[in-house]
């Protein structure tokens, strides 16, 4: 199926497809140079076969992880792409997660002002949010995505077969960004989460998670106001983040952290029983103070506050002021 996102400047499609990473060529049409960008850990095989339809194309493969969306990495990209002549009729395709679409992304937002960008994701999380909405980011300074832009992509290509070489826990990651979703906007979907297995059904879920994010971004493309709803558990889970280390709990593992001290009632046990579902953390030991330091450094920061969301009810959410002060006594389990 193809989804269509419409942005200030036009719109892309996604293509959502089985077998679709053997249709590149026929979906994209690139003319120019292409740089595909990936990392370590994607299995060869994918970027090969990407590769194989584009005539004139190199690869540069950067070591798998969080650790690796930083500056040095997007600087070696930047030379990569200055050395071989690049100019703006080529362009840069990301072939990989969430970490390589962020990099591939700001990579070419920002090479000579702009090139052509094209997405293919190869997580589950980057399937359902990440290569969607347009915005890249580097991480800077022990902060995440710092640094980025918003730049769309010219297209999407979504390739569920390949979702087969992710662990059981990276695809549960990805998973915890689905029921983020789910719970703010789409009280159907969170349901078919409760009554299933989600590998069972994963096209319907891709479909469902990206239309849900279509309509979100397709009102508030910059961020201004409902955007936000994104953020459901991640101005706790960033800061959860940014103090267990790069790579020791999984960004989607962080949120789901985040959700369970964002939700309130019944809506916060169905949330847990997900999430408990799926292997995703509910809780976990980590340092508060630190966790208080990072957040009130959050580049979100309103005065002594914050604006977070908050799910009272399952497929509704609210957006809420809330002081540092509270935030604390939640995290401490003194509150909500
Ligand atoms: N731009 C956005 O809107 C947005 C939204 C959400 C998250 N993010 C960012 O996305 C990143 C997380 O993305 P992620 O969870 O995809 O992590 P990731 O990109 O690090 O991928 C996870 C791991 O899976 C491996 N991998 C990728 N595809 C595979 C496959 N098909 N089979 C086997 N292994 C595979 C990768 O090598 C990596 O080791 C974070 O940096 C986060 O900030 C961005």
């Amino acid at each position: 199926m193809i989804i269509n996102v419409k942005t200030s400047g036009g719109s892309y499609n996604i293509t959502l497809k089985r077998n679709a990473l053997n249709e590149v060529n026929k979906i994209l049409d690139i003319k120019g140079k292409a740089l595909i960008v990936t990392d370590s850990g994607v299995p060869g095989i994918y970027v090969e076969i990407v590769k194989n339809q584009i005539e004139n194309s190199i690869v540069y493969t950067f070591p798998q992880g969080e650790k690796s969306k930083n500056f040095e990495t997007y600087s070696a990209l930047l030379k990569t792409l200055a050395e071989n002549k690049f100019d703006r009729k080529d362009c840069v395709i990301a072939v990989g997660g969430g970490v390589t679409g962020d990099m591939a992304g700001f990579t070419a937002a920002t090479y000579m002002r702009g090139i052509d960008f094209y997405n293919i994701p190869t997580t589950l999380l980057s399937q359902v949010d990440s290569s969607i909405g347009g915005k890249t980011a580097i991480d800077f300074a022990g902060y995440k995505n710092l640094v980025g832009a918003f730049y769309q992509p010219k297209a999407v290509i979504i390739d569920p077969d390949v979702l087969d070489t992710l662990t059981d826990r990276q695809f549960n990651n990805g998973l915890a960004e689905v029921i983020k979703m789910s719970a703010t906007s789409d009280s159907d979907l969170f349901e078919l989460l409760e009554n299933n297995d989600a590998k069972d059904i994963i096209d319907v879920v891709i479909e469902k998670s990206l239309l849900i994010k279509k309509a979100v971004v397709e009102e508030d493309e910059k961020e201004t106001g409902l955007r936000k709803v994104l953020n459901f558990g991640h101005t706790v889970g960033h800061a959860i983040e940014s103090v267990t280390g790069l790579d020791t709990l999984y960004h989607g593992e962080c949120v789901a952290l985040g959700m369970m001290f964002m939700s309130t009632g019944k809506a916060k046990e169905q949330i847990k029983n997900l999430l408990s579902k799926n292997n995703l953390p509910i809780k976990f030991d980590f340092d508060c103070e630190k966790v208080f330091e990072v957040l009130r450094h959050d580049k979100k920061s309103v005065g002594d506050g914050v604006n977070v969301v908050v799910v009272d009810s399952v497929g509704s959410f609210r957006f809420e002021f809330m002081k540092y002060q509270k935030i604390e006594n939640i995290l401490k389990g003194e509150e909500i």
